[in-house]
């Protein structure tokens, strides 16, 4: 079906370019399968710019001007494609539950606590689904881990690896807690999880499916570091995973579990591992992952039957369908 689309691309955080070539992607495959789509852009200083398809026409100010929610409320579908900070994280999809447009994604809950990998993890522990062990540091914390070495430190609401160390001993712990402080205000250690790194991808809306899970294999660096993900030749995903048929049932069924639980809806990434004694435990869920054709998700689905172009009109339609579902809310 074609439609009106705006996709929202760029944002604020470092993900910018990522973005970028998320959008790239989506807007050439929308743009074949007859879709009308207009852009709007948002670079790193927080300016929104309008564009028709790759073209940017017209220059906003600072916040979204009258021209920029003009645009946003007259589409049949928002699709923001904004990794990260500022555009993954309920922001921007607050915005659009203020325009009242159907859009592609994650809720403004889902999108804020999948975005946190704090509270992330204390909900699926409330629901029962295995998540890695951490303990998280506020500012003016000293740095501590209770797990040994290796282990890793994280901040809590970022992507792409960015401000992630993998800590050999006590300096690089320090090193490492210095570093994810100067990304957010909030920092994980994480016990170090042996085992193969898996992804699923999910799809739906209240009754999402789960792809085959793909397997990360590093080819060059010691971790799925920002290197291995971007750089050419780094990373192999293997489809289907090399794990057992139970395990892939197990992988497949916690995805879902942990979307459910985070109120995801339409599609997100889950980051799993399958540890090195067969238990499968959940990393974390990325509401709004890589979206180049050739992404992660893209291929997960691809090789379960479900080829990009057809994935993005299924995600437009799920938008259109959650947005009709909840009109007939009462507040
Ligand atoms: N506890 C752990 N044990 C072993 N490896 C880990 C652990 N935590 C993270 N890693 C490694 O670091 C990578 C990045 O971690 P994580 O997925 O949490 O970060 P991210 O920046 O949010 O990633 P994304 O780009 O998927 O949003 C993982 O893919 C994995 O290779
Ligand atoms: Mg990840």
């Amino acid at each position: 079906m074609s439609r009106r689309i705006a996709v929202i691309l760029g944002g604020r955080s470092s993900e910018n370019p990522i973005s970028l070539a998320s959008a790239a992607s989506v807007i050439e495959a929308l743009e074949g399968t007859g879709n009308e789509v207009v852009t709007v852009q948002i670079d790193r200083a927080g300016r929104w710019q309008l564009g028709t398809g790759t073209k940017a026409i017209e220059a906003a100010g600072r916040l979204p001007g009258k021209e920029v929610a003009t645009t946003l409320s007259g589409v049949d579908v928002v699709f923001p494609v904004l990794h990260g900070p500022f555009g993954e994280d309920g922001t921007v999809q607050g915005l659009l539950e203020l325009a009242n447009v159907p859009y592609v994604g994650a809720g403004v809950l889902g999108s804020a606590l999948c975005m946190d990998k704090d509270l992330f993890k204390a909900v699926l522990r409330d629901h029962g689904v295995p998540v890695t062990e951490n303990v998280t540091l506020r500012p003016g914390d000293a740095p501590r881990n209770p797990f040994g070495y290796p282990c890793f430190v994280k901040p809590a609401r970022l992507g792409s690896s960015v401000g992630i160390t993998k800590a050999h001993d006590e300096d690089e712990l320090a090193r490492g807690v210095a570093l994810a402080f100067e990304h957010d205000e909030k920092v994980l250690v994480e016990r170090f999880v042996s085992g193969v790194e898996v992804e699923v991808g999910v799809l739906g809306n209240l009754e999402p499916t789960a792809s085959l899970p793909g397997e990360i294999v590093v080819t060059r660096n010691e971790w799925y570091d920002f290197e291995a993900k971007y750089d050419e030749g780094e990373m192999d995903l293997v489809i289907p995973a090399r794990i057992t048929p139970e395990q892939v049932e197990r992988a497949q069924e916690l995805a879902v579990r942990a979307f459910v639980a985070t109120d995801c809806e339409g599609m997100a990434r889950a980051d799993l591992f399958v540890r090195d004694d067969g238990e499968v435990l959940v990393n974390e869920l990325n509401t709004i992952p890589g979206f180049t054709s050739t992404s992660v998700y893209a291929r997960l689905f691809e090789a379960s039957g479900i080829p990009y172009a057809e994935l993005l009109d299924r995600l437009a339609e799920l938008a259109v369908e959650r947005f009709e579902r909840r009109r007939n809310l009462v507040y």
